[in-house]
């Protein structure tokens, strides 16, 4: 089995561990290949990344557009934190552009990581509400036992999709900061930033104009150090089944 994956904060590392096999980092693959990319594995190959704004990171969409999947099983799973919206259907619709057809979809409702709209603390406190680890246990062994299922948004989901995937773009560059004297300079938020956004300078984080808000600088600062106006909470969250050294690894040198 094969997985490709996208993760800010572990959620979708969490979830392509579990199910196992040879894990891939999609910023990775796309910076290490050029051109067309080609995944052959004779018992599958899976996709796995969170819900942006009820809808697929940039990175997903420029796998898709560049990735053919040799596989007689294909499968995607989508984690989110509170509604996926039409996540699911505008994957399998891209996906088919390109020429993929999965033979099962499912989402994955985890911790919710994006401070400025929910308080990130309290979905921590109150995770035990998702009962996340029947979930993925389910989702793993429909996986092992090679399911086919397409999980379509429910009404709510459309409704409230149509809105996220309208939610106005924040100027997330100017919104954050950090706090003098918690940064140590070390540059953990140059490394696991998955665009490459950020960097030091004069031994304090600047970011570019390419942020996807993922939340990964954030969320994986050691010393808790990164600020963004409008945060709903001070928390930083990071996915128990993952290390630091796990999300610089996916996401540097990108
Ligand atoms: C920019 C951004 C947009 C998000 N949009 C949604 C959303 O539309 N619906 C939702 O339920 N969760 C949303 N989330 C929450 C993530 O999908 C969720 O926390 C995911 O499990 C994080 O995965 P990761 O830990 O692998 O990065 C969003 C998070 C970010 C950072």
């Amino acid at each position: 089995m094969t997985i490709l994956f996208f993760t800010a904060t572990g959620n979708s590392l969490s979830v392509a561990k579990t199910i196992g096999g040879k894990l891939i980092s999609i910023p990775r693959l796309l910076h290490d290949n050029s051109g067309d990319i080609h995944i052959a594995d004779d018992e599958g190959v899976g996709i796995v990344f969170p819900v942006y704004f009820g809808n697929l990171p940039n990175h997903v969409r420029l796998l898709l557009g560049r990735v053919r999947i040799s596989a007689p099983y294909k499968f995607a799973i989508l984690t989110y934190g509170e509604l996926a919206g039409r996540a699911t259907s505008h994957l399998v619709r891209t996906a088919r552009e390109a020429g993929i057809e999965f033979n099962y979809v499912r989402t994955i409702k985890m911790v919710d990581n994006n401070f400025s709209i929910v308080n990130v603390e309290k979905q921590v406190r109150t995770q035990g509400r998702k009962h996340i680890a029947e979930h993925m246990a389910g989702i793993s062994e429909e996986v092992r036992q090679r399911c086919s299922l397409i999980e379509r948004p429910n009404i709510i989901d459309r409704i409230v999709g149509f809105v996220e995937e309208r939610m106005p773009a924040e100027d997330a560059p100017r919104r954050f900061s950090v706090e003098p004297d918690k940064c140590m300079g070390c540059g953990t938020c140059t490394r696991v930033c998955p665009n490459g956004n950020l960097r030091l300078i004069d031994g304090k984080p600047s970011w570019g104009e390419n942020c996807l808000k993922c939340t990964a600088c954030y969320h994986n600062c050691p010393h808790g150090a990164i600020r963004y106006k409008g945060e709903k909470s001070r928390y930083t969250f990071r996915n128990d089944a993952v290390s630091l050294g796990d999300i610089i690894y996916a996401n540097s040198n990108v």
